[in-house]
């Protein structure tokens, strides 16, 4: 099972997450990190870039991989994923850009595309750390409900739902993306280390469908039950439907780590 880690707010779940990320790149400045995006994300790329900046700590020596791109859209669309990471992270941090990894939306082969992606995250070694968003209908990246819960990085149709919630990223009258280039839960469930945030009371039926549901294609996030390394983070609305959520609170107390070493 993951480590579940309530934290008191959301800020608090953010600022946790920005921590162990910064964490990540002090214990191994070469590491592989699987980014993600979404609104979830926006306020940890602050708290990282601020973080960075107050310890010093430099993040020249990372490789990064996005979980997914659009299709039909060039890198430089303002709605892309490469330039919202490009706004929201890699443009405030000594990270060359050529070590930052995102599908190319544009690619005239997506398959191809997708495919080359899979080999090019196996060639850095494979990722140290994947962060994770959930979908309010569980899915993780782009992998919609029914995903194979054995794909790699492949092209996916994207739910209306997720449509929907996206739209709010687009302007009046732009056309939003139906398909993306995502990398598929056998991909994510390769990384070493998965880390997810959720916040927010939108996310706590698909986080309790996650944690606590059967693991099954219908709810892909389910699938974190089968990671022996997954740590999930969640404020109060994002852990209110969690049936065991006193027994999570026990063991970790306003979402702290607590190791049993450290009582000796
Ligand atoms: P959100 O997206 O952070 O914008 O809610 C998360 C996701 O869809 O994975």
């Amino acid at each position: 099972m993951a480590t579940i880690l309530i934290h008191p707010d959301t800020a608090s779940a953010t600022r946790a997450t920005a921590e162990r990320l910064l964490a990540t790149i002090r214990a191994n400045p070469a590491a592989v990190l699987g980014m993600a995006t979404g609104g979830t994300m926006e306020p940890v790329y602050t708290a990282l870039i601020a973080r960075a900046a107050e310890t010093g700590q430099s993040l020249a020596g990372l490789h990064t991989f996005n979980l997914d791109e659009y299709i039909g859209l060039a890198g430089d669309h303002p709605q892309s994923y490469r330039t919202t990471m490009d706004r929201l992270l890699f443009d405030h941090v000594d990270i060359p850009h050529d070590q930052t990894h995102l599908p190319r939306g544009d690619a005239t082969d997506p398959a191809t595309e997708a495919f080359d992606y899979e080999a090019q995250i196996e060639a850095a070694g494979g990722i140290d750390l994947q962060l994770l968003g959930i979908g309010a209908n569980g899915h993780v990246g782009f992998n919609e409900p029914s995903s194979s819960l054995a794909s790699r990085t492949r092209i996916k149709r994207l739910a209306r739902s997720t449509i929907e919630a996206n739209a709010r990223f687009f302007g009046a009258g732009e056309q939003v993306p139906t398909h993306a280039i995502t990398m598929g839960i056998g991909t994510i469930m390769k990384a070493r280390r998965l880390l997810m945030l959720a916040t927010g009371n939108g996310k706590a039926e698909a986080v309790a469908a996650a944690l606590e549901g059967p693991v099954t294609a219908s709810c892909p996030a389910s699938i974190l039950q089968f990671h022996p390394e997954a740590t999930v983070i969640l404020d109060q609305e994002a852990a209110a439907e969690l049936k065991w959520r006193d027994f999570y609170e026990d063991i970790h107390p306003g979402g702290q780590e607590v190791y049993f070493a450290d009582r000796s």
